[in-house]
């Protein structure tokens, strides 16, 4: 990825921030100091609050809308951080005025918004990126790479770990649109699944009577995904977990700093085997780790949960008016098909395709 100081000379995507809030000051303003683009101004509903965050990060100008901030500031795109109740509309109003977009996960309530957003963007030509972390972190553009290589075969099974607290009334939140976790922080999960393994073709959502839950998923390729909801779990230590096991190997993703790649061909002695270090450093498990003593860019948690990476996707896809590769609004779509099939399926397997129908 090319990463531009902001001394430095080189082409700017302008910016207008929408959206001054906790999440975007700790880590979405961060990012600015490393991408090619230019904050000409920010907007929130609260003025005040968009004044001094222009003040504090070097924006041009600010704005108490949208709308204020479309027709005040010459920009080429928005950065939204707002909330999945509002980023549909706002997305759609920057699309009609040729703005490229970026959003803060969750993109939506629903399936409904994304589509409303696909429309806007292929009428409008601009690029659209949604800010799926996950699917941008170094560990899993490793894990894809990987898996790509071929060399493990076939996928077939992802577990992934994340305490999320999935609701008792599934079709009562989704019919009222309420906000919980299941939307709030479920989409990262499910956008890591999603990116990895694509679209599920069903989910079934097996929920603790006491909470937690584990949410089952198949894939077309035959791989079984399975979302560990450890709801409940001491924030003292490491939140996440996931494993991919495939025909000849697996790899195991801690914390999403560490990253232990389990290579095919490490040889097996049951019987007469007396050394753990069997074998040859070529088949030994690799592992990929963080170094935290010196001050490099890796290991500043904006890099290694990957927002500067993908809001430096959104800018170079804004820059040249290309379509980006990853965080696309299909990979959104099956991501919000996957927390609505989720929310619907009270302990029972629901179909991807039926949910058009379920919904009615
Ligand atoms: N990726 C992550 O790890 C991560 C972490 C935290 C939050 N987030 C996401 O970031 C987004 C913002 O979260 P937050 O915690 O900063 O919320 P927040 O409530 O602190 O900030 C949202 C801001 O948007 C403003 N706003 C609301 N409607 C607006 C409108 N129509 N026009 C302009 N401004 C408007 C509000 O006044 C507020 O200042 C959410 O989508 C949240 O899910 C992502």
């Amino acid at each position: 990825m090319a990463i531009q100081f902001a001394h430095e000379d080189g082409r700017r995507l302008k910016v207008v921030v929408v959206g001054c809030g906790n999440h975007a000051y700790r880590s979405i303003f961060p990012c600015f100091d490393y991408l090619a683009a230019e904050i000409v101004a920010v907007c929130d509903l609260d003025r005040a609050r968009a004044q001094k965050y222009a003040q504090h990060f070097g924006a041009g100008a600010a704005y108490g809308s949208l709308k204020e901030a479309l027709t005040g500031a010459k920009a080429d795109a928005v950065v939204l951080s707002v909330g999945p109740k509002q980023h549909p509309d706002l997305a759609c109003e920057a699309l009609a005025a040729g703005l490229h977009v970026w959003m803060e996960k969750p993109p939506s309530v629903d399936v409904a918004g994304i589509d409303r957003m696909i429309a806007a963007r292929n009428k409008s030509g601009k690029q659209v990126v949604v800010g799926f972390k996950k699917a941008f972190m170094p560990v899993t553009r490793r894990i894809k790479e990987a898996l790509a290589g071929g060399a493990f075969g076939q996928t077939r099974t992802i577990s992934g770990r994340f305490p999320l607290g999935f609701p008792e009334d599934g079709p009562k939140v989704l019919a009222e649109a309420k906000y919980t976790n299941w939307l709030g922080n479920g989409v990262h999960p499910l956008s890591f699944f999603v990116h990895l393994a694509g679209r599920p073709e069903g989910i079934t959502v097996h929920r603790s009577k006491h909470g937690g839950a584990f949410i089952v998923m198949n894939f077309p390729s035959g791989a079984t995904g399975c979302l560990h909801d450890a709801a409940g779990h001491s924030q003292s230590g490491a939140m996440e977990r996931y494993e991919i096991v495939c025909e000849k190997g697996h790899l195991v993703c801690e914390n999403n700093v560490r990253l232990t790649i389990h290579r095919p061909g490490a040889p097996f002695d049951y019987t007469r085997g007396c050394d753990f270090t069997l074998g040859g450093d070529e088949t030994a498990a690799i592992v990929y780790d963080v170094q935290h003593t010196l001050s490099t860019l890796y290991n500043k948690a904006i890099f290694i949960q990957g927002f500067v990476q993908e809001l430096e996707h959104f800018v170079a896809c804004g820059l040249e008016n290309k379509p980006p590769e990853i965080g696309t609004l299909e990979e959104a779509r099956a991501v919000m098909e996957c927390y609505e099939a989720a929310l619907l399926s009270e302990g029972k397997p629901v179909r991807l395709d039926d949910l058009k129908q379920l919904r009615k």
